[in-house]
């Protein structure tokens, strides 16, 4: 089984989000379950410095129009794992953030940047590129990738089944329909039953239209964005194709992520030595510049500052969490409107308030060791990797009942609590007071060394290794095989006539 995984960030060579985690925890899965899989990813300078480079770059001839295109073999840093970057310096050459100049601003030709890493997949998936490897599945990755099943589709010889996976249905990557002069997607696919969206091309629907499978993050997330609430406009393409739509649930990738091996702190600790957090927690304090004040829990928030993630309301709740005896701990980037308003509020709690506006990766491991709770409100959340990471540290998450949030925290109950089943807290009305009221409750039961010591042991305990769900989607890319194969026969052709495999393109659609 080979399989290309294609993604716009991959860690650690380039990270915005949970996107990049998975990219290289799901791939690394599949590989321990003997599939070829390899992954493609554009050439942004920090992922070029940080490859493992492996031989000389393959050069690709006119994608596009760009004739400086090259594809750089080697692999993912602490991996075993084949990784090409897409080499096209015009494109991907650039200060600032992934998608956004440096005054943080979407780069104006974002349509383009991503059209050109689809066509490459679509010439690798169809063997029109020097190397000899073709996949069998292409598996593909939010907006960025979702124009691959389009350009595929309109394939009449045999092609790779392409499975997409949306990660977040509100970044949808609709850009004006001038586009399609300059991305390389016919026109024909241009209607309301296509591409089209409210008079733009959305690339979003592009994948959810033309992929062969869906799937989403999460099982909650899998049924919610089949409303208006969730679907942010695209429920209607979702629902059409809601019977090749699943839900597999992301994991944590523990090699990374576990404070038994974590490399980012001061101590190691697990469930039979839980006092080991103390000493990353006194660490972290200190770090931040917050005094110990006795046995005051150290509320975080590590987090995109966008309001998917309840930024706002965060702002508004955490002084009565302060108020309540709790400090908060702050690292994220975002919204400048919320990193400034986080900045004053640290400005008028000093003794009680840490923000870090900024991204930083081995900061982000020692809040979440050094932590009691975590903050991982949100409207939506198709996952969510951090209460994940958090239960594995001990750190108990306050999160609110929805997407993947639902699926992977048990709130405290009496019941729950008594039966050891507890994870976390959650609430569900998007307010301050509902967050305030579960913070309340969460600093109530920090109180109580035993019922507390129970919440920490049952996150500690629970299981989201990425084992279970890589399995899911290697039955699903199973079960995709023998289709593309019966594709090839259902339009004239034996599997082994494979004369004009990817060469002729109609738009068959
Ligand atoms: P999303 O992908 O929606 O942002 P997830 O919970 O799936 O949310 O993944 C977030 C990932 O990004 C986690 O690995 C988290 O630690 C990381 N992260 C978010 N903000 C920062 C930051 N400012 N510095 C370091 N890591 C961050
Ligand atoms: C997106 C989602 C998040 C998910 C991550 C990885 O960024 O917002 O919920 O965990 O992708 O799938």
């Amino acid at each position: 089984m080979r399989v290309l995984f294609v993604s716009s960030e991959v860690h650690p060579l380039a990270k915005t989000g949970g996107l990049a985690d998975v990219s290289e925890a799901l791939p690394k899965a599949l590989r321990a379950h003997d599939v070829d899989v390899r992954l493609l990813m554009p050439a942004y300078p920090q992922a070029k410095d940080r490859l493992m480079a492996q031989g000389a770059p393959i050069a690709l001839k006119n994608v596009l129009g760009f004739d400086d295109v090259a594809l750089i073999p080697g692999l993912l840093p602490g991996s075993e794992l084949p990784i090409w970057l897409i080499d096209c310096p015009l494109l991907y050459d650039r200060p600032g953030r992934l998608y956004c100049d440096p005054d943080g601003q979407e780069w104006h030709d974002n349509a383009l940047r991503y059209a050109l890493l689809s066509h490459v997949v679509a010439r690798l998936a169809r063997g029109l590129t020097p190397l000899a490897w073709r996949p069998d599945i292409v598996h593909a990755n939010d907006w960025h990738t979702g124009i691959i099943p389009a350009l595929l589709d309109a394939d009449t010889a045999p092609r790779p089944a392409v499975v997409f996976t949306i990660h977040n249905m509100a970044y949808q990557g609709n850009f004006p329909a001038a586009c399609l002069d300059f991305i390389g997607l016919s026109s024909r696919l241009y209607h309301p039953d296509g591409v089209e969206f409210h008079n733009r091309v959305s690339f979003l629907k592009a994948g959810v239209r033309y992929a062969d499978r869906i799937t989403t993050v999460s099982p909650t997330y899998a049924s919610e964005i089949l409303s208006p609430d969730f679907g942010h406009g695209l429920e209607g393409v979702a629902r059409q194709r809601q019977n090749d739509l699943v839900g597999i649930l992301n994991g944590a990738d523990y090699g990374l992520w576990d404070p038994v091996n974590d490399r980012h702190l001061i101590e190691r600790y697990d469930r039979h030595y839980i006092s080991g957090k103390k000493i990353c927690k006194a660490a972290l304090l200190t770090e931040l510049g917050l005094p110990a004040m006795g046995n005051a829990p150290l509320i975080a928030f590590n987090s995109r500052l966008v309001e998917q993630k309840m930024a706002d309301v965060v702002l508004e709740a955490v002084p009565a969490m302060v108020a309540a005896g709790g400090q908060f701990a702050l690292l994220g980037e975002g919204d400048r409107r919320f990193e400034s308003a986080f900045a004053d509020l640290a400005r008028r709690y000093p003794e009680s308030i840490s923000v870090r506006i900024g991204y930083d990766e081995p900061a982000a491991h020692r809040l979440l060791a050094g932590a009691d709770i975590l903050l991982a409100p949100a409207r939506f959340e198709p996952c969510g990797l951090t209460q994940l990471y958090a239960m594995r540290y001990g750190t108990v998450p306050i999160v609110r009942r929805t997407g993947g949030l639902a699926d992977t925290v048990v709130d405290a109950t009496p019941e729950t609590l008594h039966a050891g089943a507890a994870t976390g807290l959650s609430f569900h009305d998007i307010s301050a007071a509902a967050l305030g009221e579960a913070a309340r409750r969460a600093i109530e039961l920090f109180g109580q060394p035993l019922l507390w010591r129970r919440l920490q042991v049952a996150g500690m305990q629970a299981d989201f290794s990425w084992e279970r769900s890589a399995r899911r989607y290697l039955d699903l890319y199973r079960s995709l095989r023998p289709e593309s194969q019966l594709r090839r026969v259902a339009r004239g052709r034996t599997p082994d006539d494979d004369d004009s495999y990817g060469g002729r393109v109609v738009n068959s659609r």
